[in-house]
């Protein structure tokens, strides 16, 4: 499976090399079956190849394979952004913007939060993964392996500790946290926001308490 025309920055976990997959199934190149449980780190919700993702795909390409939405609309990113704002679950409109990445979103978001606030810190979680470009790196709560040997990263960002029933930590203790990083380490004034998973997944998993989420919201309000 190795390459030398494959970056060792790449932290490969399993050492086999895939050809192809079905449903939660997949196959190296040597025939050997598998059991995914990757499925492209929790994004294959359906699984691999299904038909109706398959046909799609198939019948997109016979049309337009890119455009740049800022270069000129299409229809079907419209349509995609109508369907997927009627999930977000507010009471007032919403609108977003499709990104290549989950590291583009969060520095995106990051842009557009400094931008309608005129503040730049960020408050962000202990064990918390929000991807690997320069900025996204500064987000996560986890020195070893993302910020190791990267040098100075963007910031301000601060960290409190996750609150959840899955780890121990409880509301109290992390509004506690909070308490002390406002009044010793940054003026709330200059907090442009929190970003936080609902569900933790590098972290191992963890859920939110909705108790803190909902005293969190009342902060930024
Ligand atoms: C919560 C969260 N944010 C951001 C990312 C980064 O996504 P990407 O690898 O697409 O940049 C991930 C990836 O697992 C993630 O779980």
């Amino acid at each position: 499976m190795s390459s030398e025309s494959i970056s060792r920055s790449i932290n490969v976990v399993h050492p086999v090399t895939l050809s192809h997959g079905k449903n939660a199934e997949v196959w190296d190149t040597e025939g050997k079956r598998y059991i995914d449980f990757v499925g492209g780190i929790g994004v294959l919700n359906l699984g691999h190849c299904h038909p109706r993702i398959v046909e799609a795909i198939r019948d997109q390409a016979t049309r337009l394979t890119h455009y740049a939405f800022n270069a000129a609309p299409h229809q079907p990113y419209i349509d995609l952004m109508e369907r997927l704002s009627a999930f977000i679950p507010v009471d007032y409109p919403v609108s977003g913007m499709l990104t290549n990445s989950g590291a583009e979103a969060a520095e995106n978001a990051l842009k557009i939060v400094r931008g309608a606030t005129g503040r730049s810190a960020v408050i962000a979680f202990d064990g918390a993964f929000h991807g690997r470009t320069l900025a996204t790196l500064n987000l996560n709560g986890k020195v070893a392996p993302y910020k190791q040997k990267v040098g100075l990263l963007p910031g301000p960002v601060y960290h409190l500790p996750y609150p959840s029933h899955d780890n121990g930590v409880t509301c109290a203790e992390a509004l506690k946290a909070m308490d002390r990083l406002f009044s010793v380490e940054i003026d709330i004034a200059d907090v442009a926001c929190f970003i936080f998973e609902p569900v933790q997944g590098e972290a191992g998993f963890l859920a939110m308490d909705p108790a803190f989420a909902q005293s969190a919201a009342t902060f930024v309000r």
